[in-house]
C-alpha cells in the first residue's frame, strides 16, 4: 500500500476514496492525527495529514517517528511526502512543483532516529541518496503520464522553523548548494529508510525564498495560501498517476 504524507494545503485529498479511519498508538506516541484508508486511481492508499488535520501542529513538534511507524504498522510499504518549500534557485516561481534528489540537514533537536534507548544497538544508516531511486522515478514518470511539467531534481534544504529564514541564510544555503527550502524534510526522511520504507517527496513551491524574487522585501503568507490552493490540483494529479509496483504489490 502507498502512503502519502500530506503537508500545508493538503490535510485531505479530494481523489480518495474513504475507505475507513483509524486511530493509530505506537511506542512513540501518537501520529498527527488519524490515518484515513481509501483508493485512489493508483491503488490502495493511507493518508496521514502531517500537521494534524486542523493543521495546529508545527514543523519542529510534529512526531515524526509516530507517523512513520504507524503507516508501517497499518501496512505501506512507500511513502510519499508533500510538502511546501521555499524557492532558492532563480530558476524556481511559486506553483512550480519539484521532485528532489538531495537534503541538507539544518535541524536541531529533534527526534531523528529510532535507535536511541537506553540498551538499543548502534545503527548507521546509509543515507547517501535520501530519497528511494524507483519512488522518485515513479513521480517523475506519474508527472509525465498527467502531462504535469515538473523540476525533476532538488536540493532540500530543512530548516528547523517555524520561522522562516533570513536574507542571509538563504544565500548561505544557496552557497551550500540547496535549491529550495522547507521544515519538515528532516526527520521523516531519515525514519522512513530505517524503517526500510521507500521514501520520496513532492514539493511545491509556494513562495520565492527570503530575500529572493517577489520575497525581497518579505514573504506574503496570503499569497502563499493562494499557491497552494492553486497547485494541489496538479499535486493530487501526480498521485493519482503513481503505477504500482512491477512485483504487484500494491
Ligand atoms: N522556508 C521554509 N519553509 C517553507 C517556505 C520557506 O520559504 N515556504 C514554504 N515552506
Amino acid at each position: 500500500m502507498l502512503a502519502i504524507i500530506g503537508g500545508s494545503g493538503l490535510t485531505q485529498l479530494s481523489n480518495l476514496d474513504v475507505s475507513r479511519r483509524e486511530v493509530a498508538r505506537t511506542p512513540y506516541g501518537e501520529p498527527s492525527g488519524v490515518l484515513t484508508f481509501g483508493r485512489m486511481e493508483c491503488g490502495e492508499v493511507v493518508f496521514l495529514a502531517r500537521h494534524g488535520h486542523d493543521h495546529a501542529i508545527p514543523p519542529h513538534r510534529v512526531n515524526y517517528r509516530a507517523n512513520l511507524w504507524a503507516l508501517k504498522e497499518a501496512g505501506a510499504c512507500r511513502v510519499v511526502s508533500v510538502a511546501s518549500v521555499g524557492g532558492i534557485s532563480a530558476c524556481l516561481n511559486p506553483g512550480d512543483i519539484v521532485i528532489p534528489h538531495q537534503i541538507i540537514d539544518y535541524t536541531w533537536g529533534r527526534k531523528s532516529t529510532y535507535f536511541d534507548g537506553d540498551g538499543a544497538s548502534v545503527l548507521h544508516v546509509d543515507f547517501t541518496e535520501p530519497y528511494d531511486r524507483q519512488l522518485r522515478a515513479d513521480l517523475i514518470h506519474a508527472a509525465a503520464a498527467a502531462r504535469i511539467v515538473i523540476h525533476d531534481r532538488g536540493v532540500y534544504a530543512a530548516t528547523q522553523g517555524p520561522r522562516l529564514e533570513t536574507a542571509a541564510e538563504i544565500d548561505r544555503h544557496e552557497r551550500d548548494g540547496a535549491t529550495v527550502v522547507g521544515m519538515t524534510g528532516m526527520p521523516e526522511a531519515v525514519l522512513a529508510r530505517e524503517l526500510g520504507l521507500p521514501y520520496a517527496a513532492v514539493n511545491l513551491v509556494a513562495n520565492h525564498a527570503a530575500g529572493r524574487g517577489q520575497s525581497q522585501n518579505g514573504i506574503r503568507f496570503e499569497r502563499l495560501e493562494e499557491v497552494l490552493r492553486e497547485t494541489m490540483g496538479r499535486v493530487r494529479a501526480i498521485l493519482a498517476h503513481i503505477r504500482r509496483p512491477a512485483d504487484g504489490r500494491q
